[in-house]
């Protein structure tokens, strides 16, 4: 059974076709248990979701605070825009919904934001100085500004526009995968990309990050950049630790608005071992080994809670290999009160081109617009791509029926 202890924070991504979360020890950034995944579930409505992410959470039989990330812009804990995900997000309390839906307090953050802090924390961009920009290459373009350790949220880069067209559809690496672009083509648009960027921003450093920084060795030497350019190293774990420590930050009073620090209690941090291959198959899935924790040696700084304890390893759940069925729709105990006491105000969305800039306050089911129907179309591509990068990493794969479709697209395409 996973126990929360101190230090330990239950991580959760969101991305589009599959929810993943682990606990993760925020002193080291390293998972504390095998990876749960669930496919996310179609559509994508925030209560579907919100169960999966219960479901997850329930799985661990956590009660502490959870970190979670979405593919969209969070302001507040509120969701303001939906480029790949259903409509619906658009003005959804995201973090009062997975706070009821899982009876503990929940911090919501950007995935490629949340992908940022934990690189610049425990991974590629650890100890940097000056401006790290982080690009994540999946589904979509996400961005992740970090100026000398704080983070800059919400800076939603991959929707810019170059020559007239946005760069997320047409540089994205679903779109590689869909139009079959060779390493070559795709990475000539990158670097297109990377040079508008650094005209702009003349950062430090380059982090390339997201589902095909696993392939780095076809495209890393095609890219060339005035500032350094360096590939995650968390990979598909990035998410993960950075919602956690997100959380983490969020419960020592830092808020997302001021952009989240992460220098002060990071530095002098020793860097994560590597992560371990899969070493073993149990039914067809891989299972990843889990090492021993590295002893934490970083000072106890002004942490409020005690010091971390000895970690204990949560045994996979074993019967998590089954399908199961997801019937958490209510809380196992009272939601935690909620941090903020003031009702937020919903600030303007800041949609990307072609969207509705009008966040419903309700979560609606809108009709499918021209994008969303460039999503359907895509599915199979999208598939392809995040399907292969869970292959290597995931070690819990289950099916989850929602209630809105019992079908689910995206497992069909392994
Ligand atoms: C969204 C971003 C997200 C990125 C990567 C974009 O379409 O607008 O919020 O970070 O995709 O998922």
């Amino acid at each position: 059974m996973a126990k929360h202890t101190s230090g330990n924070i239950l991580g959760i991504d969101i991305g589009g076709s599959g929810i993943k979360g682990a606990p993760v020890n925020v002193e080291t950034g390293e998972l504390l248990a095998e990876r749960i995944r669930i496919p996310t579930p179609q559509p994508s409505t925030p209560q579907a979701v919100a169960e999966v992410v219960a479901e997850i959470a329930r799985r661990f039989n956590w009660t502490g605070p959870i970190g979670c990330t979405f593919p969209a812009v969070v302001q507040h804990g509120v969701t303001l825009s939906a480029a790949n995900v259903d409509k619906a997000w658009i003005g959804t309390p995201a973090e009062d919904l997975f706070e009821q839906a899982t009876g503990c307090p929940v911090t919501v953050i950007n995935d490629a934001d949340a992908a940022a802090l934990g690189e610049v924390a425990f991974g590629a961009g650890q100890g940097r100085k000056g401006l790290v920009l982080m690009l994540t290459f999946g589904t979509g373009i996400g961005s992740g500004l970090v100026l000398d350790g704080r983070l800059i949220p919400n800076s939603e880069l991959g929707h810019l526009q170059l020559n007239g067209k946005e760069v997320e559809p047409w540089a994205s690496d679903r779109t590689r995968e869909r139009d079959e672009l060779s390493w070559e083509k795709w990475a000539k648009r990158v670097q297109k990309y990377l040079e508008h960027l650094e005209m702009l921003f003349t950062p430090d450093l380059f982090i390339l990050g997201g589902g095909v920084s696993k392939k780095a060795d076809k495209f890393k030497s095609l890219l060339n950049t005035k500032a350094e350019l360096v590939i995650a190293e968390l990979q598909n774990n990035a998410g993960i630790a950075g919602a956690a420590l997100a959380a983490h930050f969020a419960n020592k009073g830092q808020t997302m608005d001021k952009g989240l620090d992460v220098t002060p209690e990071l530095e002098a941090k020793p860097k994560p071992k590597p992560r371990a291959k899969p070493t073993s198959t149990r039914k067809g899935v891989a299972v990843e080994a889990v090492e021993p924790l590295e002893p934490a040696i970083v000072e106890p700084v002004e942490i409020v809670e005690p010091p971390v304890e000895p970690v204990e390893v949560v045994e996979p759940p074993v019967e998590a290999v089954e399908p199961v069925e997801v019937v958490v729709t209510t809380p196992k105990k009272p939601a935690t009160p909620r941090r903020k006491t003031t009702p937020v105000p919903v600030a303007p969305v800041v949609a990307p081109e072609g969207e509705d800039v009008t966040p419903p306050l309700e979560p609606v089911v809108t009709e499918n617009t021209v994008e969303e129907a460039a999503v359907e179309e895509n599915t199979v591509e999208e598939n392809t791509v995040e399907e292969a990068a869970v292959e290597e990493n995931t070690v819990e794969v289950m099916e989850v029926p929602t209630s809105e479709s019992s079908e689910t697209p995206l497992e069909g395409v392994e």
